[in-house]
């Protein structure tokens, strides 16, 4: 049996990942992040993660306008769950290394252990030009910042004191306690596709998070993922995000689908685009091409009944393929329940272990989980 984790991207903008006038609109509250966080841990899924947003793409549905801090969510569910993996995002430039180890730190005692950080380096500088806080030509040495950044958060999560002088950092005999409770270390992830974003991820994160136009491009990004991070002495998971539309047939699902591609919010996609565009990267058209063919951020939608979306996620995971899923719904709360009862039995069938038995919770003080 092989065995996937199945993580929840929280949906903490407005409309969620759908970017369509016909789709469900709603408000990112706390309490559906609470009741999503509840509901996920009781039907068993690994791990909850919550993208960081500063600024939303307007258009007819204000898309993304409204957007809950991403580690101020993780923080509150590090106290009302019990068992996921927790993963907020964090971006280098917004927060002192020092800072962010310290904070880091606090939730994995918070969770007991089970905190993670997704890093971001900006697909939008947009955000961060808005405050005025990037440092000159930041765009040509993202992840040579990133990568300082880091480097110091681990030292200080591991050593009694901390000396550096960086490009970016410098510290003098500074500490940091107490150290997470995670061993070795919190886990840390990252999206980047550029190829300085995949030798960052391959370098010196847990899993790396794909996506890419096809799910045979999916598969092979995945495995070059690996072979770089073997190539560099490490082992690496490999993840991808995607918006469930499950149907009771599959002519049903394409159908919905196509009501929200019927109401596709055309202003706040081209906007998006100018904001990602702005930086002139190869990713931001392939991305605007995606979402404008999908109706959804990031163009990852898979309609179809229960059957073809456990092939599609069977495909996705045979051999070097991809090691966890991120499931988006146009309604959470009843899709992560659809996904439990009709699409994991399924995927038994075929071999792959999804949402296996719930184990009991785990009291916030108890020993960390293990990393995988
Ligand atoms: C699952 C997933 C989550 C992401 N979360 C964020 C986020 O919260 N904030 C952000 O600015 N970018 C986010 N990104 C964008 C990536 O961090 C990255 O910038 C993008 O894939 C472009 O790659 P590059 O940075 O190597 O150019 C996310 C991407 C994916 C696939």
């Amino acid at each position: 049996m092989r065995q996937i984790e199945v993580g929840i991207f929280l949906p903490v903008g407005n409309n969620g990942y759908l970017m369509s006038t016909t789709s469900p609109q709603y408000m990112p509250t706390w309490a559906l992040q609470r009741d999503l966080g509840e509901a996920a841990e009781a039907l068993g899924y690994d791990f909850l993660f919550s993208m960081a947003k500063w600024r939303g793409f307007g258009g007819a549905t204000r898309f993304w306008d409204f957007t809950l801090e991403s580690v101020s969510v993780m923080t509150a569910l590090a106290a009302c769950t019990g068992r996921l993996r927790l993963i907020a995002t964090m971006s280098p430039p917004l927060l002192h290394p020092v800072v962010a180890a310290k904070m880091a730190a606090t939730i994995d005692h918070i969770s007991g252990g089970r905190f993670g950080i997704n890093i971001v380096t900006g697909s939008s500088l947009a955000e961060y030009e808005q405050m005025g806080v990037l440092p000159p030509g930041y765009d040509g040495y993202r992840y040579a910042y990133a990568t300082e950044w880091l480097t110091v958060i681990k030292r200080l999560w591991a050593e009694p004191a901390v000396d550096f002088d960086g490009r970016f950092f410098h510290l003098r005999d500074c500490v940091l306690a107490p150290k997470p409770i995670q061993s070795p270390r919190p886990f840390l992830v990252c999206a980047g596709v550029s190829e300085e974003g995949f030798r960052f991820t391959a370098a010196e994160t847990d899993c790396s998070f794909l996506t890419a136009r096809t799910v045979a491009d999916t598969r092979t990004l995945s495995s070059r993922m690996k072979q770089v991070a073997r190539e560099q002495g490490r082992a690496i998971k490999t993840a991808t995000p995607m918006l469930l539309i499950i149907g009771d047939s599959d002519a049903a699902a394409k159908a919905e689908h196509q009501r929200y591609l019927d109401g596709i919010d055309r202003d706040a996609v081209d906007n998006l685009y100018q904001l990602v565009g702005g930086s002139s990267r190869p990713s931001a058209k392939a991305r605007y091409e995606r979402t404008m063919s999908s109706a959804a951020f990031g163009g990852q939608v898979i309609a179809g009944s229960a059957e073809t979306v456990a092939d599609h996620i069977g495909y996705l995971v045979e051999g070097d393929g991809i090691d966890n899923i991120l499931l988006m719904f146009p309604d959470y709360l009843l899709g992560i329940r659809i996904f439990a009862e009709r699409v994991a039995p399924l995927l038994r069938q075929r071999g792959i272990a999804a949402l296996g038995v719930t184990p009991p919770a785990v009291a916030s003080d108890a020993p960390p989980r293990s990393g995988s």
